[in-house]
């Protein structure tokens, strides 16, 4: 299950890695309430079509911060009878973290700078770059 958007690209790469069938999914969800990314509720904007009761379920994420949209994700799967639910994602910024969120795969762990590129966006942009850039705090700092 992918979470869009901004695992769009992670998906398309690992799942052309797999070695045995997969079927994909997605998911949008956003943050609910309180205006701030890491509230941790979590609102559904597009949910699973499948039915993934009895299913191994491989979460992908392009980035974690609070953690907190994941948390939330894979409660949220278990709760609807999942064999399993696992977590990879291509980065992870640990010192963000909020809840303790066991993550099967990571990529990268890095620092709390704002990362573009390979469909993490700044204001929407950014998403289409083949790399993952640090973007310049000139870019979003008051000047
Ligand atoms: C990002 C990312 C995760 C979430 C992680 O999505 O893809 O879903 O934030 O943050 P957290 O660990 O603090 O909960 P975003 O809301 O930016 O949406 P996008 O994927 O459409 O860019």
């Amino acid at each position: 299950v992918g979470v869009l958007k901004g695992a769009i690209m992670v998906m398309a790469d690992l799942s052309r890695e797999l070695r045995f069938h997969a079927q994909m999914d997605w998911m949008v969800v956003s943050s609910y309430g309180a205006g701030t990314k890491s509230s941790g509720v979590v609102r559904i904007l597009k949910d699973l079509d499948s039915d993934i009761t009895d299913r191994d379920v491989l979460i992908v994420e392009d980035i974690i911060e609070s953690g907190l949209t994941l948390s939330w994700l894979k409660e949220n799967f278990q709760s609807r009878g999942a064999k399993s639910v696992r977590i990879v994602t291509m980065l992870r910024k640990p010192t963000l973290q909020k809840v303790d969120l066991e993550v099967e795969y990571v990529g990268y762990d890095i620092p709390e700078d704002f990362v573009v590129g390979y469909g993490l966006d700044y204001a929407e942009d950014y998403r289409n770059l083949r790399d993952v850039a640090i973007l310049s705090p000139t870019m979003y700092e008051d000047k």
